[in-house]
C-alpha cells in the first residue's frame, strides 16, 4: 500500500502559528460559511473579499486562503512552490488519486495515461453527437411535464449517462449506477452516500480487471494497462485514477449545469438570446464557467514564500477558493452579472498549470450541447414560485441542492 496517512486533523479552531501576521487572521470555514441564509454560497463566500487578499483562517486545522483571481492563478501555476500532495482541507482526508495528488514529474506520467482519451478532437468527433442524443432524450421526457426539479431530474443524470457511453459500460447496469450517482451526489441518506462510494469503488476495481483481459478503446482500458508500465507500483494507482476520472466528471458538470440553469431561469432574456443567436453559445459557456467556478482545493506550501504580506512557511496549507475567482471585482467589473457579451479576461474555473482539468473539453462540450438542445427544445422556463426557492451548498465542490422550474408548453 501507499504511505499517505488518512488520519484526520482535528477540525475546529486551531492556534495561530507565530509566523502569521495577526492582521491577516480570519474565522472562516469554507464548509460552513456565515451568510448562507439566502441559500447563495457565492454571496456567502464573497464576504472574504472584504478582508485581506490572502488571509489565514483558524478553521479546519488552520490554513491560508487565496481569494483573488490573480493569486489563485499564481498558486495553480506555481507547482514548485505549492505541492498537490495535500489536496484536502483539513489535511489527510484524501487518498492518493493520480494524477491530482502528485507533483511533476510523477504527475506527468499518470497524466499521460489520461490525456489521449480527453483530447478535444476525440471528444468532439466521438462523443458530441452521442451526448446530444442523451441530452435531447432527457429534455423530451421533461417537456410535457411543465415543471421539474432540474438538479435531480436532469443535471445529476446527464453527466452520468454521457460518461457511461464514453466508457462503454453495459446498459443493463446503468440504472444501478444512476442510483449510486444520485446517492453519491447527496440525494439520499448519509449511509446511502457512503455505500454508493464503496459500491462504485468495488465496481471500478472489477472493471479494471475485466478491461485488462478484454481491452476496449476507453479510458478505463488505458488506466488498467498502467499495470504493464515498468513504473507500476500497486493497485491503488489504477483504482485511484479510475475513481478520480469517474467522480471528477460527475458533480462538477452537474453543478455547472445547475448554476447555469439558475441564471437562465432568473433572466428569460438570456434564454431568448440563446434561441435567437445560437452562435453566442460557446461564449455563454465560458461566461457561465467564469461566474460559477466550483472547487475549493488545498495545496501544501513547499518552500517559504511571501506574497501580499502573507508569510507562508513550508508545511502550511493554502486553499485556492476557485468560486471567488470569477466573482473577484478587481478582475471583472460587475462580476455577479452574467453577460454573454463580456469581453472576458479568461477564468481560472478549470484550473491552470500542470493540473489544468483533464476533462475540460468534455465538460465544455456537455455544457454547450445542453444549452443548444435546451434552447432548441424547451420553451422559456422560470423559477417555480410555488416551490422551495433555489439553494446551493458550500464544500470542496460547491453545487445546487434544488432548482424547481416551471414553463408553459
Ligand atoms: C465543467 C466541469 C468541470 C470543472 C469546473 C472542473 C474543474 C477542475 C479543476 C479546477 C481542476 C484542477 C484542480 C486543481 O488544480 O487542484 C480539475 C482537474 C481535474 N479534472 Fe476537472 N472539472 C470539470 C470537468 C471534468 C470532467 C468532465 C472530468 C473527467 C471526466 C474531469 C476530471 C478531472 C481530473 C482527472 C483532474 C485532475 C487533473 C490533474 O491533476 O492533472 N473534470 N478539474
Amino acid at each position: 500500500m501507499n504511505d499517505v496517512s488518512l488520519s484526520s486533523t482535528p477540525v475546529g479552531t486551531a492556534p495561530v502559528p507565530d509566523h502569521v501576521d495577526p492582521a491577516l487572521v480570519v474565522d472562516f470555514d469554507y464548509r460552513e460559511p456565515a451568510g448562507m441564509e439566502d441559500g447563495d454560497v457565492y454571496a456567502a463566500y464573497s464576504r472574504l473579499h472584504e478582508g485581506p487578499d490572502i488571509p489565514w483562517t483558524i478553521r479546519n486545522g488552520g490554513h491560508w486562503i487565496a481569494t483573488r483571481a490573480e493569486d489563485i492563478k499564481w498558486v495553480q501555476e506555481s507547482h514548485e512552490l505549492f505541492s498537490n500532495k495535500e489536496k484536502s482541507v483539513p489535511a489527510g482526508q484524501m487518498p492518493p488519486m493520480p494524477p491530482i495528488t502528485f507533483d511533476p514529474p510523477d504527475h506527468s506520467r499518470y497524466r499521460a495515461v489520461l490525456n489521449p482519451y480527453f483530447a478535444k478532437g476525440r471528444i468532439e468527433r466521438d462523443y458530441a453527437e452521442k451526448s446530444r442524443a442523451i441530452i435531447a432524450g432527457l429534455i423530451e421526457g421533461l417537456k410535457p411535464k411543465r415543471e421539474c426539479e432540474f438538479i435531480s431530474e436532469f443535471s445529476v443524470i446527464a453527466p452520468l449517462m454521457i460518461f457511461w457511453d464514453l466508457v462503454n459500460l453495459p446498459y443493463d447496469e446503468r440504472d444501478q449506477f444512476l442510483t449510486w450517482g444520485q446517492h453519491a451526489a447527496g440525494y439520499g441518506t448519509d449511509e446511502q452516500r457512503i455505500a454508493a462510494f464503496k459500491a462504485v469503488q468495488d465496481y471500478l476495481g472489477k472493471l479494471l480487471d475485466r478491461r485488462l483481459d478484454e481491452p476496449g478503446d476507453d479510458v478505463f482500458t488505458g488506466i488498467s494497462q498502467w499495470r504493464n508500465n515498468p513504473r507500476y507500483q500497486d493497485r491503488w494507482e489504477i483504482v485511484g485514477m479510475a475513481e478520480l476520472v469517474f467522480f471528477g466528471g460527475q458533480d462538477t458538470v452537474a453543478s455547472q449545469m445547475g448554476f447555469a440553469m439558475l441564471r437562465l431561469a432568473e433572466r428569460p432574456e438570456l434564454q431568448q438570446r440563446l434561441k435567437d443567436d445560437p452562435d453566442i453559445i460557446p461564449a455563454a459557456v465560458e461566461e457561465l464557467l467564469r461566474r460559477h467556478a466550483l472547487s475549493c482545493t488545498g495545496r501544501l506550501v513547499r518552500q517559504d514564500v511571501t506574497r501580499k504580506g502573507a508569510s507562508m512557511k513550508a508545511g502550511d496549507l493554502i486553499m485556492t477558493m476557485n468560486p471567488l475567482s470569477g466573482i473577484d471585482p478587481k478582475e471583472y467589473p460587475d462580476p455577479f452579472t452574467v453577460d454573454f457579451d463580456r469581453v472576458s479576461a479568461g477564468h481560472n474555473s478549470l484550473g491552470n498549470g500542470p493540473h489544468k482539468c483533464v476533462g475540460q473539453h468534455l465538460g465544455r462540450m456537455e455544457l454547450r450541447v445542453m444549452l443548444e438542445e435546451w434552447s432548441r427544445g424547451m420553451p422559456i422556463v422560470r423559477i417555480d414560485p410555488d416551490k422551495p426557492a433555489p439553494s446551493s451548498h458550500p464544500g470542496p465542490v460547491i453545487g445546487m441542492d434544488q432548482l424547481h422550474l416551471t414553463w408553459d408548453t
